[in-house]
Formats: C-alpha cells, structure tokens, sequence
C-alpha cells in the first residue's frame, strides 16, 4: 500500500495503462480486460488489473496535469515495479494535418511544467523527456498491424488548460514540430528515465486548438476504442 494506491503488493501489473479519467480507467476494465480486480477506489481514482490475451495488465487513472499525474506514477514506480506504462489520452492539435480522431503516438514532449523547472531549469538546463524506443516501436508496429493511421511526432505538456498569455507558444512550437497539446507526457517520460522504466503517450485528438473544433461524445468514443486496442497490443 502506498500513500495514493491501495493495492497490496503484486496486486498491480508490471504493465500498466494511464487514462486521466479514473472512469476511463473502469470502462477499459470493464470492456477490454478478462479477470478484473479492482486494487485501489482511494480518492475514487480507481485502479483495476485484468489480463488481455492472457497478459497481466493494469489500468490507473492519474488525474489531470503533472502533479496529479506524478503522485501516481511515482507510486506505481516506487511501490509497486510498474516497468513499462503508456498515457492513454486526448490532445489538441495545433497542426493542419493532425484532425479530430487522428491518433498520435508520442515520442517526446516539449513544456512548461513547473515541475521540470524545478528540476532542471532552476539549474539553467532544460531536459528533453522522450519516450521509450522500444515501446515506440511496439506501438507503431502494433498500430500498423491493426490498419490504423497513427502519426509519431511530438507533444507540448502544458502547465494551463486556461491559459490568458495567448496562442503564440502553440504557434511557435509548431515549426519546431510540436503539433499537439496534452498536460501529462513530459512528467511521464522524465519519470521513466529516472527509474529506468519504459514510457508511452497514445493520444487522440479531442480537439483543434487554433480552429476551436471540438469531438463529439460519438466520435470520442469511436476513436478511443481504437487508442485502447493499440494501447494494448503494445504494452
Ligand atoms: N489543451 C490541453 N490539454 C488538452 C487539450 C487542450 O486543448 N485537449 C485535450 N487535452
């Protein structure tokens, strides 16, 4: 048991799936996975292992933004030997050619979190949090095999959903390649390299931020069903 989780020691996969949504989290149990167990209802941000094709896997929800986030991946790390985890989420994209229900996979995240501020920036550095080569690969090859578009490319974990200081950070970080918005990868991929341990980000894109379009609750669903075969294949 950890200060967050409330699992009892190997009660928690070495695989484990990261939805925000601690709801998100029961419906990819309830839906995908065989032998659910419930581990942990603390805080209601539940988390549940299952086996998928006989594979022992874990579903946490973490909650929005980095802080909330890192509470859990620390203690999924720490407490219980997550080894190889992926964020399954939504973003908003900022590029033409990344639509509404498109699938990014991504390999690394720019930000503005306080956190790696904290970490590095107070020391006149800025660390570059990527994702795991090999889960990288497991993903794409997993996407290819399922027949589904994924594009590979790079996310900007933003501190502020509401954020008042404009689009220009968005409209700048686009010709640097940085074609979506989250609130979680940076923290994630810095976390696995600091324990050593393999880290992902599967998105789908919920909305356009320069265009303001948004998906519907439909298409949401449609695209996630997709998000989470992938997600799973590769893990
Ligand atoms: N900004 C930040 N996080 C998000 C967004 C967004 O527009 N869409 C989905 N997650």
């Amino acid at each position: 048991m950890s200060t967050h989780i409330a699992a009892k020691e190997g009660e928690i996969a070495s695989r484990v799936l990261l939805p925000g949504d601690p709801l998100r989290a029961k419906f990819i149990a309830e839906n995908f996975l065989e032998n659910v167990k419930c581990y942990s209802t603390v805080r209601n941000m539940f988390g549940f292992t299952g086996t998928y094709k006989g594979k022992e896997v874990s579903v946490q929800g973490t909650g929005m933004g980095t802080p909330s986030q890192s509470i859990y991946v620390n203690e999924l790390i720490q407490f219980y030997g997550a080894k190889r985890l992926i964020r399954t989420g939504t973003c908003g994209s900022t590029d033409p050619n990344l639509r509404i229900k498109d699938m990014a996979i991504i390999q690394a995240a720019a930000t503005d979190s306080g956190m790696n501020h904290n970490r590095f920036g107070v020391h006149g550095l800025i660390y570059p949090p990527v994702a795991d080569f090999n889960l990288l690969r497991d993903a794409v090859d997993a996407a290819a095999r399922l027949g589904y578009p994924a594009k590979v490319t790079t996310c900007y974990s933003a501190d502020q959903f509401y954020d008042e200081r404009g689009e220009e950070k968005e409209k700048l970080l686009l010709k640097y390649g940085v074609s979506c918005v989250e609130m979680e990868c940076s923290e994630l991929f810095t976390l696995g390299a600091r324990f050593g341990v393999q880290t992902l980000g599967i998105l789908t894109v919920s909305d356009m931020i320069f265009e303001k379009e948004y998906a519907s609750a439909f298409e949401r669903e449609q695209t996630f069903t997709k998000m989470m075969e992938v997600a799973l294949e590769a893990i």
